[in-house]
């Protein structure tokens, strides 16, 4: 095989933002299908592949049909987390019983809303014998991967290995209604961000020529909490507006703040640390900030504060937009602009290693296996959070574990509740 033939399934938010534009980055593979349930979005995004030059994809409703495609040789599922297992045992079928031939599948984080759907996902694609990678773009930054190899080289290799890695991802929430509601995409900001920061901070405290399993988690705590979307009237009224009366947070709350730190033992028998935050309710606009520590060496991304700000005056007053940072809310004043989010944030690296595995017929270096385990790691962060205690970890009854919050009964209340028993 000389070129990578991909599909899409799932045209939405991410893809047309990010996916597409990252491409151009990509050599030795086109995008030649593009599979959404509302054939209106997958014709958009196909345009939007012509005008950047990364493919002439064909329109398909139905995975199992792009399956059948000769002139597609892996998929890259981009489906909402609630659509992950049929679509996934939709295109295995096709596979297992001889109608497609695909190399390798590729998924979107997280890789299920709670263990037992993850590791159903990692159990059907090794049943078809298929290669598989977990998008995870945030180790693939390249700041975080030359900021590794530089603070490894350099630093742990005098000092000692490092001990603390601080990550977070914050945002002021999420575009689509289905991230807000916790039953479809399993939790609230915890779910959706915290799995970034778990793989980041995992990927520093990892030594470059070591396994991940080299660092074992042996302990987590976590806290969730809602701070703006369900506490405040204000915030749960425009939350309905903003969705259209989808959700009320007034009756169905999910939390906007969750943090947690995991302790993990290294080979030596050290211990090391992850300390991990994430939030809805971060207003400047997307940020990603990570921070390594060691002996004698330390290391910090922030990605808000880029190479480039501008300037406008309270008298220059126009659209509000996205065109300075994802999610920003101002268009005045002193801002940081991201000139290239898709690379900044890892995108293009994450698919350009992705298609080069797959052509060179190797399991990529973040794999479905690495989805379940990130999966454990936010469910045991829940659980923790729920019971208020510092859990072992793996804890007990973790497979069949479904957080309150995507159960509808988490009480936000809950955070002091436990604190004067
Ligand atoms: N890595 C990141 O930083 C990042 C950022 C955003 C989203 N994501 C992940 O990407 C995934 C998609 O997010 P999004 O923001 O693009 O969502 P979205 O809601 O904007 O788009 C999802 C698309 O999937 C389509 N769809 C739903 N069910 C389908 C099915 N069964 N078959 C075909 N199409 C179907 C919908 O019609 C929609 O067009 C999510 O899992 C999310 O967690 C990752």
């Amino acid at each position: 095989m000389k070129r990578l033939g991909v599909g899409f399934v799932g045209t939405g938010w991410v893809v047309n933002t990010y996916h597409a534009k990252a491409w151009r980055g990509v050599r030795h593979a086109d995008i030649t299908a593009i599979c959404d349930l509302e054939e209106e979005r997958a014709k958009t995004t196909a345009a939007l592949c012509r005008e950047l030059g990364v493919g002439n994809p064909k329109v398909y409703r139905d995975v199992s049909e792009m399956a059948k495609d000769p002139k597609v040789d892996a998929i890259w599922i981009t489906v909402p987390n609630y659509a992950r297992i049929p679509v996934v045992k939709a295109i295995t079928e096709e596979v297992t019983q001889g109608r497609a031939e695909l190399v390798g599948l590729v998924c979107e984080k997280p890789l299920g809303r709670n263990v037992k759907e993850a590791r159903l996902m990692l159990e059907m694609v090794e049943k078809a014998s298929m290669l598989h990678g977990y998008l995870e773009n945030q180790v693939f930054m390249p700041s975080l991967v030359k900021g590794k190899e530089i603070l490894w080289k350099r630093g742990a290799n005098i000092a000692g290995r490092p001990y603390l890695a601080r990550c977070s991802e914050e945002h002021g929430g999420p575009h689509t209604a289905w991230f807000w509601d916790a039953s479809r995409q399993g939790g609230g900001a915890l779910n959706d961000m915290l799995c970034h920061s778990i793989e980041a901070a995992r990927f520093l405290l990892t030594a470059p020529n070591e396994e991940k399993e080299a660092l074992i988690p042996r302990a987590v705590s976590a806290e969730i909490a809602s701070l703006k979307w369900s506490s405040r009237p204000k915030y749960v009224e425009r939350l309905r507006e903003m969705t259209k009366g989808e959700i009320d947070y007034s009756k169905k709350p999910a939390e906007d703040m969750g943090r947690a730190s995991i302790v993990y033992e290294t080979k030596e028998g050290l211990l090391v640390l992850s300390e991990l935050s994430t939030s809805w309710s971060f207003v400047p606009g997307e940020r990603v900030y990570l921070e390594l520590l060691g002996p004698e060496y330390y290391m910090q991304i922030d990605s808000l504060n880029p190479e480039m700000k501008i300037f406008f005056s309270r008298e220059i007053k126009g659209p509000s937009g996205e065109d300075l940072v994802e999610k920003q809310a101002a268009e005045q004043g002193f801002m940081p602009v991201l000139p290239d989010e898709t690379s900044t944030y890892g995108y293009t690296e994450e698919h350009r290693h992705m298609v080069e595995s797959f052509l060179n017929g190797k399991m990529p270096r973040e794999t479905w296996k690495d989805g379940v385990f990130v999966v454990e790691l936010l469910m045991a962060c829940y659980m923790a959070a729920e019971k208020n205690k510092k859990l072992s970890f793996p804890p007990a009854r973790l497979e069949d574990f479904v957080p309150k919050v995507a159960q509808g009964t988490w009480n936000p209340k809950d955070i002091i509740k436990a604190t004067f028993e």
